[in-house]
């Protein structure tokens, strides 16, 4: 049986409303919406934000610092740059009390609280361990680079190095570039929307590139250094004159703009 502790006076938190509060020594984000009560961690899965600060929406609550959003019935990621759900808990109303229990999750516990929604295991994003996943390696001039664990493919590699390159050899290029907090390639990650070739007039015989790119969200931190490392990516090739990286954000990625690939990587089913 879970441990229920007494958090709030129900008359506390306002419908729709959201509260900070304690349990075993844990902070935990309470909701109100609609007469019913829902706790998560106040832990954003991405990098640890408070939850609780942020705008709740219905059964939304975006993360105030990247703009993750999350289910408050089931913890669930709805929204990138978080992809795992945080922690739910159980919640029950019992003597003008409201009640938590840790870990329980919604829907294992009887009572007028009871969500039938689907509860996750907790498994925050370890960003110790993508900081430190080597950089892609430096691109040398005239000898296309392909990314780690990626086979050549013939049409890349080909066009990479007799001349002008196709729109095909610049993506394949482009899959090294890897997003740094989700350790997905931009390319698999849905953020390129466009790649133009047209010959450079200052360079003859040299092509000039310019990329249609977004970001998974607004405020993404990484966004300067993926702009860096796709200028680098495409640019160190003996055949590009130069890159031109343009910043679209409309339309605005969604996570089903992601590969099946990606998808497997971050573990979203
Ligand atoms: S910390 Fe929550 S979206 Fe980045």
């Amino acid at each position: 049986m879970p441990e229920f502790t007494r958090v709030a006076d129900v008359s506390e938190v306002s419908d729709p409303g959201k509260l900070l509060v304690e349990v075993e020594g844990e902070v935990v984000a309470l909701f109100h919406v609609e007469g019913r009560f829902y706790a998560i961690d106040d832990v954003c899965t991405h990098d640890g934000g408070p939850l609780v600060d942020g705008e709740l929406n219905g059964y939304k609550i975006a993360c105030p610092r990247h703009g993750a959003k999350f289910d408050i019935r089931s913890g669930a990621a709805l929204s990138m740059p978080a992809v795992r759900p945080t922690r739910a808990h159980a919640v029950k109303v019992e003597n003008g009390g409201v009640w938590v229990a840790l870990g329980s999750g919604p829907g294992s516990t009887p009572g007028p609280n009871n969500q039938a929604a689907d509860f996750r295991s907790y498994a925050p994003t370890n960003t110790a361990a993508a900081a430190e996943v080597s950089p892609a390696p430096p691109a040398s001039a005239g000898s296309p680079v392909v990314a780690a664990g990626m086979p050549a493919t013939g049409a890349a590699t080909a066009a990479a190095t007799d001349g002008a390159p196709s729109e095909e050899a610049v993506r394949e290029w482009l899959k090294e570039v890897k997003d740094p907090e989700l350790f997905v390639n931009i390319v698999d990650l849905g953020l390129i929307y466009g790649v133009t070739l047209s010959p450079s007039a200052d360079a003859p015989g040299k092509q000039h590139v310019s990329i249609d790119m977004t970001m998974t969200s607004p405020a993404c931190p990484a966004g300067p250094q993926l702009i860096a490392d796709t200028k680098r990516a495409v640019g160190s090739r003996e055949s590009i004159a130069a890159v031109e990286v343009r910043i679209v954000m409309d339309p605005p990625w969604t996570p089903d703009r992601m590969t099946d690939a990606a998808r497997d990587q971050l573990g979203i089913f």
